[in-house]
C-alpha cells in the first residue's frame, strides 16, 4: 500500500462509522496565547473539549498537519538523528465529542490495525494508565478490561503519568491514554529480547503508533485538575510511522512519504543515502525540515525575528547549517526541495502547490541571508583565532554565545569548526551566558495569569456586534493578568457588541456601565472563541447588569477602512493580476495596511489606477451584501476569496460589495454601503519581505485631512514663489537660475584668484640663500581656493617658501607650501612649520612635508603670521645650512 492509500483507508474507515471527515487546520495557531503551532490533531478542537462551544459534529476524523518544535511537545533536536521523530508530521485522528468512549475507540483502533491494515497481532503491544496517587488519579481499569477481550494480558502494559496521561500543554484538556506500540524487529532479535521490554525505550523499531486519549479533565494554571463537563475521545496516529510499519520499512525516511525528498537531496549533494552516518543525518534533517518550513509559510507564517516566525527561521537555519556543513551546499538549495514536496503533497494539502513560487521566493531569500551570516561568523572566528590560541586553544563562552546569538551558530556548529582548527569550546561558559540571557528575557516578560473565576458556567459568549454597538450584558467569567508593566482584567460577557481583534481588524474600545459604576474597555481580544474585554479595573459588583457600549465613532472609522481594504484587494487583483494574495492586514481607526504577494514594486501609474478603481466603487455606493452561515462550498462557488492559513468552519460569513467585484470570507465589521467610505487615498507603497509588498491608505476624513495638508504645503510654496500656475515649472526655473549664478560666481572668484597669485609673485622676496619667500594674509572664500592658490604659486615660482594666512568662515587658517628641493636639500618640513606657526592662532594642524595646513581659534593672531614666518624660515635655513 502506498502512503496515499494508507491515509485514505483511515479516513474511509471512520467515515463508514459516521465520522465527518474534515480538512486539516493550518499549522499556525491564531488567537491562542498557550499555543504557537498545532501540535496534535486535537488542538483545533480544544474549545469543544473545554465546553467553550458546541461541536458541530459528534464524530470527526481527519489528517492534521502538526508541528512539535516548541513548548510542551518539542522534538526538534531529535530530528535527523533518529528515524522516527519529525518537525512536521501528519496525525491521523478520530474524535468523539461527548459521544462514544473507550469501548468503541479501542475496538475500532484494533480492528483498523489488525483487519484493515493487517498488522500482525503478535507484534502489537498496548499500554494502560496505572494511576497516580499524587494527582489522586485511579488506574484505568476500564481500558484494561476492554483490551483484555481483544489481546492476551501479557501484551497489556501498565504505564505511568509520563507515558499514559496526555496533556496538550501546561494548561488545557487532558486525560489518561492508552497507546498502541509495534515491534518491527527481525524474528531473530525478537527471540533474543521480548518486545515488551523495549516499549517506550527509544528503540527505533519498537515505536508507538497510535494514542487513544480519554479526555476527562482540564488542567488549570494553578496545576489542579477539574473534571470536564463531558467525556471525549481524542486519538492520534503518527501517519509516517504507520506507513513504515505497513510498508515493512526500518525507518520513516524509507517510506514513500520521504523517499522523493531524500533522493533529491542526495542526488544534488552527489552522495548516496545510507552510506555515511553524517551525510545521512544531514539528508534527513533537510528532508524533514523542508516540510515544516514550506507548510508553515504556505499557512501564513513568514520567518521573522520573534515568536512563531522565529521558530520557523530557526528550523530553516538548522536545515541550511546541516546542508552547509555536511553536504557542502554553499548556495541556496532548500527552495528547490520545496518544489519536490509540493508535487508530492498536491492531492492532500494543495495549499503548497498553489503558492509555490511565493513560498520558494521566501525560502531562497532566507537561505541567502543566513548563508551570508554564516560566512560573517566564520570570518569572525578566523579573526579571533590568535586570541583563542593564547586562551589555551579555547573559544571562550562569551564568544561562543555571541556567535550563537548574533550569527545564528548553534553550539554544535561552533564546536565542529573549533575541532577542525584544533580548538575546543568552553561549553560551560556558553551555558552560563545562555542562562543569563534567558533570565533577562524571563524577567522582562514574566506575567502571572489567574485562573478564570466562573460566575455563570456554560453561558454562550454571544457576539451581537454585527447588528448593534450596544447591549445589556453580564459578566460570565473573569481573570486577572499581572506583569511588571501592567495589571489588567479579562472579562467575558454573556452577550457583547465588542469586536475582538482578528482578521487584521483591531479590537473595539468603549464602556461597561452599570447603575453604580463605569468601567472602560481598553481593548478586545480573542482567545480561541472567548471574547476578552480588557479593562484596568474589575467592576466592584461583577454580578451587575451592564450596558456595554462600543465607542461607535471609532468603530465607524474602522469599518470604513475595513471595507476599503476589500475594495483595495479586488482592485489590486484587477490591476496587477490574480497572483495577488493577502499576506497580512491591519485595519484601525487611522489607516489600513495591506500586505500582499507581488514580486515587483507597484508602479506609480498602477497605484493611481488602483486608487481610481477603489474611488469609483465608492462613488457607485454599492450596498453591503452580508451573508452569515453560508456553507463553505457555496461561498467558494460565489467566488469568495479564502485566505490561506485561515481556519474556516463548515459555515462562513461572506462579505460582498457587488458579487462581480469583491467577495470575501470575512468576520469583520463593514460599512452598509461603499458610499460611506467617502474617499480613499494611498499614502505609501513599500516592500516588507521577499515577494511581499505593503500598501498603506487612508479613508474618509483622514484622507480628506491628508489631501488638505498636501494642498496647504503647495499653497505655501505658491505664495513664496508668487505664482498661481505651473509651480513645478517655476521651481525648475529657480533651480536653473541658481546653477547659472553659481557658475558665474565661481568664474569670477577664479579670475580674482589669478590676480591675487600674480600680485603675490610680484611681492616675492629673494632671501640670501636664493629662496623665494612669500608670507601674506590673503582673502579667499573657501579652503579649496586657498589650496589652489598655494599650488598655483608652486607652479609659478621655484625655490619657494610660501606661507598664506586667511580667515575662512570666521576661522583662521594657515597654509605652508614648499618647493620639493627645499624639502630634500634644505630639510624644511611644511608640517612642522605649520604647527609652529599655528601657535599664533591658537590651533594645530599638519599634512605632508611639502604642503600642510592648520586651523585655529584666534582670528586676531593671523596678522602676526607673516612676520613670525620670516623669523622661522630664516632661522631654519641658517640652522640647516
Ligand atoms: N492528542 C493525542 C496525541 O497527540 C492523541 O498523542
Amino acid at each position: 500500500m502506498n502512503s496515499a492509500e494508507i491515509r485514505q483507508q483511515f479516513l474511509d474507515f471512520f467515515a463508514s462509522r459516521q465520522h465527518q471527515v474534515v480538512p486539516s487546520a493550518p499549522l499556525v495557531v491564531k488567537d491562542d496565547p498557550t499555543l504557537m503551532f498545532i501540535n496534535s490533531g486535537m488542538a483545533p478542537f480544544k474549545d469543544y473539549f473545554l465546553g467553550n462551544k458546541p461541536a458541530p459534529y459528534k464524530r470527526v476524523a481527519d489528517t492534521q498537519k502538526c508541528l512539535r518544535v516548541s513548548g510542551k511537545h518539542n522534538d526538534l533536536e531529535e530530528v535527523g538523528y533518529d528515524t522516527y521523530h519529525h518537525t512536521m508530521f501528519e496525525m491521523l485522528g478520530n474524535w468523539s465529542f461527548g459521544n462514544y468512549f473507550k469501548k468503541e475507540a479501542l475496538a475500532w483502533a484494533w480492528e483498523l490495525l489488525t483487519e484493515v491494515y493487517q498488522l500482525p497481532k503478535d507484534r502489537l503491544y498496548v499500554s494502560v494508565f496505572q494511576g497516580d496517587a499524587s494527582e489522586n488519579l485511579e488506574k484505568d481499569q476500564d481500558a484494561y478490561d476492554i483490551w483484555k477481550t481483544m489481546i492476551p494480558e501479557e501484551r497489556i502494559l501498565m504505564g505511568s503519568k509520563k507515558d499514559n496521561f496526555w496533556e496538550m500543554g501546561d494548561t488545557g484538556p487532558c486525560g489518561p491514554c492508552s497507546e498502541i506500540h509495534i515491534d518491527l524487529r527481525s524474528e531473530e532479535e525478537r527471540a533474543k529480547v521480548p518486545g515488551k521490554d523495549l516499549v517506550n525505550n527509544d528503540h527505533p523499531q519498537v515505536v508507538e503508533i497510535w494514542n487513544n486519549v480519554f479526555m476527562e479533565f482540564n488542567r488549570l494554571a494553578d496545576g489542579s485538575l477539574v473534571k470536564l463537563p463531558a467525556q471525549h475521545v481524542d486519538t492520534g496516529m503518527g501517519f509516517e510511522r504507520l506507513c513504515m510499519a505497513i510498508q515493512g520499512k526500518q525507518s520513516n525516511y524509507d517510506t514513500d512519504v520521504f523517499q522523493p525528498l531524500i533522493q533529491f537531496v542526495a542526488q544534488e549533494a552527489g552522495v548516496t543515502y545510507g552510506e555515511n552516518e553524517k551525510t545521512d543525518i544531514a539528508i534527513r534533517v533537510m528532508s524533514d525540515h523542508i516540510r515544516a518550513i514550506a507548510f508553515a509559510i504556505a499557512d501564513g507564517q513568514l520567518p521573522s525575528n520573534n515568536k512563531a516566525g522565529y521558530v520557523i527561521r530557526r528550523i530553516l537555519r538548522r536545515a541550511v547549517r546541516y546542508g552547509f556543513t555536511f553536504l557542502d551546499f554553499k548556495k541556496p538549495f532548500l527552495y528547490k526541495l520545496a518544489a519536490v514536496l509540493a508535487d508530492q503533497m498536491e492531492n492532500v494539502f494543495p495549499e503548497l502547490k498553489q503558492q509555490l513560487s511565493f513560498v520558494q521566493r521566501v525560502i531562497e531569500e532566507e537561505e541567502n541571508a543566513f548563508l551570508r551570516t554564516l560566512d560573517n561568523g566564520l570570518k569572525r572566528l578566523d579573526a579571533l583565532e590568535d586570541k583563542f590560541r593564547e586562551n589555551n586553544n579555547t573559544i571562550d563562552g562569551r564568544t561562543a554565545f555571541e556567535l550563537y546569538d548574533t550569527f545564528g551558530f548553534p553550539l554544535d556548529l561552533t564546536a565542529l569548526i573549533a575541532r577542525e582548527k584544533g580548538l575546543q569550546v568552553d561549553e560551560a561558559g556558553f551555558t552560563v551566558e545562555m542562562e543569563q540571557q534567558k533570565n533577562r528575557s524571563r524577567n522582562a516578560s514574566a506575567t502571572e495569569q489567574s485562573d478564570w473565576v466562573i460566575l455563570q458556567p456554560d453561558v454562550a459568549n454571544e457576539f451581537i456586534g454585527y447588528d448593534s454597538d450596544t447591549a445589556v450584558s453580564h459578566i460570565v467569567r473573569y481573570r486577572q493578568v499581572k506583569s511588571k508593566s501592567k495589571n489588567e482584567y479579562h472579562l467575558v460577557l454573556d452577550k457583547t457588541p465588542f469586536y475582538a481583534e482578528s482578521g487584521g481588524q483591531v479590537g473595539d474600545t468603549g464602556y461597561l456601565i452599570s447603575d453604580t459604576e463605569q468601567v472602560e474597555v481598553l481593548d478586545t481580544k480573542k482567545e480561541n472563541d472567548l471574547i476578552l474585554h480588557i479593562t484596568a479595573k474589575l467592576p466592584q459588583n461583577v454580578e451587575a447588569a451592564f450596558r456595554s457600549n462600543v465607542d461607535a465613532e471609532r468603530r465607524n472609522f474602522i469599518r470604513k477602512n475595513h471595507s476599503a481594504t476589500h475594495l483595495l484587494h479586488a482592485a489590486l487583483r484587477k490591476v496587477l493580476g490574480e497572483h495577488v494574495q493577502q499576506r497580512g492586514s491591519l485595519v484601525n481607526e487611522k489607516l489600513l495596511r495591506f500586505d500582499f504577494s507581488h514580486f515587483a514594486k507597484v508602479e506609480e501609474a498602477q497605484l493611481r489606477e488602483v486608487e481610481h478603481i477603489v474611488n469609483q466603487r465608492i462613488r457607485e455606493a454599492i450596498p453591503l451584501e452580508e451573508q452569515r452561515n453560508v456553507p463553505i462550498a457555496a461561498a467558494k462557488e460565489m467566488g469568495a476569496m479564502a485566505l490561506f492559513g485561515e481556519k474556516y468552519g463548515e459555515f462562513v460569513r461572506v462579505i460582498a460589495f457587488d458579487r462581480n467585484h469583491s467577495v470575501e470570507l470575512c468576520g469583520g465589521i463593514h460599512v452598509l454601503n461603499t458610499g460611506n467610505i467617502g474617499y480613499f487615498k494611498i499614502v505609501s507603497e513599500s516592500s516588507v519581505a521577499a515577494g511581499v509588498r505593503r500598501i498603506e491608505a487612508v479613508t474618509a476624513k483622514v484622507a480628506e485631512d491628508y489631501v488638505q495638508q498636501q494642498l496647504n504645503e503647495l499653497h505655501a510654496v505658491r505664495e513664496v514663489l508668487a505664482t498661481q500656475s505651473n509651480v513645478s515649472g517655476a521651481v525648475q526655473k529657480l533651480q536653473e537660475d541658481n546653477k547659472a549664478l553659481q557658475k558665474q560666481l565661481e568664474q569670477h572668484e577664479l579670475k580674482q584668484l589669478t590676480g591675487l597669485k600674480d600680485s603675490l609673485v610680484q611681492k616675492a622676496r629673494q632671501l640670501d640663500s636664493g629662496v623665494h619667500f612669500v608670507a601674506q594674509q590673503v582673502e579667499v572664500s573657501n579652503a579649496d581656493y586657498l589650496k589652489k592658490l598655494a599650488f598655483d604659486m608652486r607652479q609659478s615660482l621655484d625655490n619657494l617658501v610660501l606661507i598664506l594666512a586667511a580667515e575662512i568662515d570666521d576661522k583662521p587658517q594657515i597654509a605652508v607650501m614648499l618647493s620639493d628641493n627645499l624639502v630634500s636639500d634644505k630639510h624644511l618640513n611644511a608640517s612642522q612649520m605649520v604647527r609652529e606657526l599655528a601657535k599664533e592662532i591658537k590651533g594645530g594642524g599638519g599634512g605632508q612635508p611639502f604642503y600642510a595646513t592648520a586651523g585655529g581659534k584666534d582670528v586676531a593672531g593671523l596678522q602676526a603670521v607673516p612676520a613670525k614666518a620670516l623669523e622661522l624660515v630664516t632661522s631654519l635655513l641658517n640652522k640647516n645650512e
